[in-house]
């Protein structure tokens, strides 16, 4: 599972380990080049979840702008008292501009869903540092879809968030450490930025008393992106295939990582 870290020493003391079948479509967990080097195929889970995580950003991209976790508190707490035309005041989300760092198979399925919306949909690569920073310029909604790699690692840092505007919200169901949350939390405080909502942190699971939890206009879910019951039978049977495939000495339905004409080590 994407909880398990399949690192080098760890790979280096499994001498008769075959084949590794990642439940997660993500593989920052493992180290795919050193299982490269040992001839082991790495499989992974893309395509199944693409459509359940697309779903999951923008029920956070709307849950932040329209404000449901103060809104539905206020009815719980009793603070409902009237209908108000200035109470609880969200971002408008038609018309409005959503970057899309990433655009992957995940990052595609989100902008799809924007166009229904009538959003303006703009995007670059994290390693596009000029597009990024025209992107952070001019979004409404940052939302992160790219995998969490040493260069990605905390791309949205104090930096970042300078850069983007005061009303901006920034959503991210792609790795937790993408986002700096010391410096997440202090843009929110200071009202830097308007709101985030998070899918994954760091760390993971986060902490009750994180100090992330008490700046305002945050969401954090806990790493859901995939749960819906039709993508996690998916995820098994991919899972499970790949799985089959390695052992077995079959390219696997959904392998990482080259292993040359012969898949079977030596
Ligand atoms: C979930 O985060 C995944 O990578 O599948
Ligand atoms: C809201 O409920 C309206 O009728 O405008």
């Amino acid at each position: 599972m994407l909880t398990d870290k399949v690192d080098a020493s760890l790979l280096q003391r499994c001498t008769r380990l075959r084949a590794i079948s990642n439940y997660a479509v993500g593989l920052d967990n493992i180290d795919v080049e050193a299982a490269t080097r040992r001839r082991i195929p790495v499989g992974h889970t893309p395509e199944v979840l693409t459509e359940a995580t697309a779903d999951l950003a923008f029920a956070l991209l709307l849950a932040a702008a329209r404000k449901l976790p103060e809104a539905i508190r206020a009815v719980h707490d009793g603070d409902w008292l009237t209908w108000e035309p200035a109470a609880h005041l969200g971002a408008g989300v038609q018309g409005a501009t959503l970057g899309i760092i990433g655009l992957g198979r995940i990052g595609r399925a989100v902008a799809r869903r924007a166009e229904g919306f009538e959003m303006t949909v703009i995007h670059a690569g994290p390693g596009d540092r000029p597009a990024l920073a025209e992107l952070l310029r001019h979004s409404d909604f940052v939302s992160l879809h790219c995998p969490l790699t040493p260069a990605t690692h905390h791309l949205i840092d104090d930096r970042a968030l300078a850069q983007m505007r005061p009303t901006a919200i920034v959503i991210n169901t792609a790795r937790g450490p993408i986002v700096d949350h010391d410096a997440i939390r202090r843009a929110l405080i200071d009202g830097r930025i308007a709101g985030a909502a998070l899918d994954v942190t760091e760390p993971e699971p986060l902490p009750a008393d994180d100090p992330l939890l008490s700046a305002p206009n945050l969401i954090v879910v806990p790493h859901i992106g995939s749960a819906t019951r039709p993508t996690r039978e998916r995820m098994t049977e991919l899972a499970v295939a790949n799985l089959l495939a390695g052992l077995e000495g079959r390219p696997m339905p959904h392998q990482a990582n080259l292993l040359g004409p012969s898949q079977s080590g030596p």
